[in-house]
Parts: C-alpha cells; structure tokens; sequence
C-alpha cells in the first residue's frame, strides 16, 4: 500500500487496502473472504493478534497460549506501559481510592456532566508538568489528533505533516477543510521547500510531527523544525505518545529534550503509553484549549474518561516526580538493549522506548514471529502493508521495570531467531557491526 507520493511508513495502513487489491467483492462475500483468511492465518500461528493475557500488563504476563492450549509466562517486550506504572502499588492504590470516591464513570461529556475535580486536577498538573498554560483532556490520542486537526483549521489553512505520521493525524485530515501536505519523513528541505511555497497562501501553515516515531523509534528533528516554523509564521504541532515519560532528562518529552517546552504551539500526549491507560492530553494556550472544548467533536461528543483512569494519571506524574530513579532505569535498559545489539550488528540506538530490528528479505517474519512467540518472548512484528515489505521488522518496547536478564533473553532469542530464519548473508555474525568493526 502506497500513498499519493509513494511514500510509506507509520502506523496508518488500511488492511482493506490490501483485501481489496484486484477485487470486486460485495460486503457479504468481503466480511466472509476475509474472516476466513484471517482466522486461518490465526490458527496456523502465522499472524499472532489478539493473545490473550491472563495477568496484570507487566514485565511478565500470564498469557493463553492458542497453539500450546494452556497458559504461559512469557516476557512482554510489546507493551508501551514504558515506566511499568500498571503495576506500582502507589497507583493501584490511588485507583482504588478514586473509585471509591468518584464510583466507576462519569456517564456523559465534559461539557455536559462529565468534568470533575479529577479531570481538572489532571488537566492542571499536565499543564504544569508539560510547561503550558492550559491542557484539555481527551477521551483517546487518536481522538485528540482528529480533533486538534478537524476542528482547529479553516479552508484557508494549510497544513504540512511527516508521511510516517500516525494514522490518527490522517484521519483528521480526512475530516478537516484544510489542505494538506506532506513531507518525507524527517526531511526538514522539503518542509521548507512547502513552507516557501505556502508564504503566499491567505491562511495560517501548521506543521505536524512526532516527537518519536512509533514503528521507528526516532525522533523529529524539533530544533531544526520549530527554527523553520518561526522562520515562515507556521504553528508546530507535536504528536509526543512516545514520548511523554520517557524523553528528556526527567521524562517531561520531548520538547524536554530540545529545551522547547514553552515554545511548540500544540502538544498532545497520550495517557496509553507511559502512564499505561487510555486518554490523552492536549497541552497548549488558554485560547486554542477554550476553541478545542467547544469545537474538537471528539471531545464534545463522547463520554469524559472515568475517574480510575484518572487516578492513574495523577498518581503516574507523582511517581514520575518522586521517583526519578525509575524513569532513569527505563533510559538504563534502553541503552543497556543497545549496548548488546550493535555488536550483533543491528544499528539501533538509544533514542526512545522503541527499538525496530529490521527484518531482511531472506527470513519469514511470520515463522520468525513464531519462534519468538514458542521461546516465550513476547514482542510485536511489523509486517506489510503497516511497513512496505522490504521494511518489515520486530518492534521492541521496553520497560523501566524489565531487568538485565530480561534483556539477555530476549537479545539471545534474537540470536535464535536470526540462526533459525535469516538468509546466510543474513546471519549475525556474518554481519559487520558499526560499533565493533
Ligand atoms: C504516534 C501516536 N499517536 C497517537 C496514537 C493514538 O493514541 P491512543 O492509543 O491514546 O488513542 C498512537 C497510538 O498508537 C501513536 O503511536
């Protein structure tokens, strides 16, 4: 699957794109064409979705296994829960309080009855905590991308975006009356080249990037970018999911990292990543969070997130400030899984949370997803049509709370994986390590 521009990337694929490729099915034959298709591939172990975990989301989990037919413990290397906050006492405990409180939910919208003091505590240590003057607080990250981009742009508008950008910013557009462009990924010239090109157009130029790529786990260049929205009046409007509680030096993101804080117009973080919920955060000026409220339909028409998630969040910004330690672990086992994959000759490096193992052409990702899967490694495969078929690869998420040993297992089942499936000029100790050669 390829977009207007040939370029592909992110997290934004249709699967129908692929079912319908040479097609013309009616909605029955289509529903049943691919319900069979997908469960074959299930059932054969070939497409490893929905597994079933029977435990708390930690660094271990308890999950069914389908092929096996009983449960089993298997290291989870495919969880966002960056900072293992699912699992400290402190927010358990907080949740537990919050529920006997506030009860179970809040049962309609923030405008309507659906705004208490959690919701406004939250939206107040956010605002402090990301350096802003005012946070809205949205039911979901893909929620507050299709609002953030569907409410806040007129026709006049224009809007430049990174083509790996999250299929919730493409959503957005497709309910925004803005124009929209794109840019190659990272590719700060072309940015300029459409920036140069937009001077002359009528209305404002907002400019949309990640703070960390999800299938890459690389960062935007947000120095240079935010250089060149100052440069030609553009707004900047940064995506952190990944990044909140694990960029900068104390996990505030990574606007932290680049010392703009202040400086980036719009900033959304999602509360399902590092703080290990759902929800998400919209940090901005008084103005732009008074026009969200009131225009961003996601957030007007669908219920406020329950007091329980809440908790959670609040009781995550406390640990991420009194605890430092464990945001430093997280960056630990970042560079300490870096430090053991280069010499194999991956050429990863210590950027975020995620770490991509691109997969070569000679290995089967779904066999080698497989042998990770039977070796009790839990990590998720990027296949095509998420990635172009030459981009595939194993995506590692790691943890605060995963210990050394963790790691050594997982990086010598890497080395299984690569002796079991790849290629001979694709095996690891044929490859050249950039660190080591
Ligand atoms: C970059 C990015 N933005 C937005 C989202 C959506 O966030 P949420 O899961 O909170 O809806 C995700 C989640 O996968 C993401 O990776």
């Amino acid at each position: 699957m390829s977009d207007r521009n040939g370029m592909k990337g992110g997290e934004n694929f249709d699967l129908r794109d692929m079912l319908d490729q040479g097609k013309q099915l009616a909605f029955d034959q289509r529903i049943r064409y691919f319900s069979g298709w997908i469960n074959g591939l299930m059932d054969r172990g070939e497409a490893l979705y929905l597994r079933e975990v029977l435990s708390a989301a930690s660094r271990e989990v308890e999950v069914y296994d389908r092929y096996a037919g009983k449960p089993r413990k298997m290291l989870m290397f495919g969880s966002n829960n960056y900072l293992g906050l699912t699992e400290h006492p402190y927010v358990i405990e907080q949740v537990r309080q919050a529920v006997e409180e506030y009860g179970a939910g809040v049962g309609g919208p923030p405008l309507l009855n659906g705004y208490t003091t959690l919701h406004r505590e939250v939206e107040e240590r956010l605002s402090a905590f990301k350096r802003k003057e005012e946070t809205v607080i949205f039911q979901s990250g893909y929620g507050a991308n299709v609002g953030i981009l569907s409410c806040l742009l007129s026709e006049n508008d224009l809007i430049l975006y990174d083509a790996f950008s999250h299929a919730s910013v493409h959503d957005g557009l497709r309910m925004s009356r803005a124009a929209a462009a794109k840019f190659a990924h990272n590719d700060t010239d072309m940015l300029e080249e459409l920036l140069v090109a937009a001077a002359d157009s009528p209305g404002d130029t907002f400019v949309c990037v990640e703070g960390v790529y999800s299938m890459d786990g690389d960062t935007a260049p947000l120095d240079e970018m935010m250089g060149l929205c100052r440069k030609y009046g553009a707004y900047l409007v940064l995506d952190d999911a990944h990044g909140t509680g694990v960029m900068g030096a104390t996990g505030r993101g990574t606007p932290q990292l680049y010392g703009l804080e202040e400086e980036i117009d719009i900033v959304m973080g999602t509360f399902s990543k590092s703080f290990g919920v759902v929800g998400a955060a919209v940090s901005t000026s008084k103005p732009i969070a008074d026009y969200l409220r009131f225009f961003a339909r996601p957030y007007m028409f669908s219920s406020s997130i329950p007091p329980a998630v809440l908790a959670a969040v609040l009781a995550g910004i406390d640990v991420l400030e009194n605890e430092p330690e464990r945001h430093q672990r997280l960056r630990d086992n970042i560079d300490y899984t870096v430090e053991r994959l280069r010499p194999l000759g991956f050429d990863v490096h210590p950027i975020s949370g995620v770490i991509p193992l691109p997969v070569p052409r000679s290995m089967k990702i779904r066999d080698a997803a497989f042998t990770f899967h039977k070796q009790g490694i839990f990590i998720n495969s990027i296949e095509y049509p998420a990635v172009p078929v030459d981009q595939q690869r194993f995506r590692i998420s790691l943890m605060a709370t995963h210990t050394r040993e963790d790691i050594d297992r997982l990086v010598s089942c890497v080395e299984q994986v690569w002796e079991e499936h790849a290629g001979e000029k694709d095996q690891l100790r044929a490859r050249e390590s950039p660190k080591a050669a």
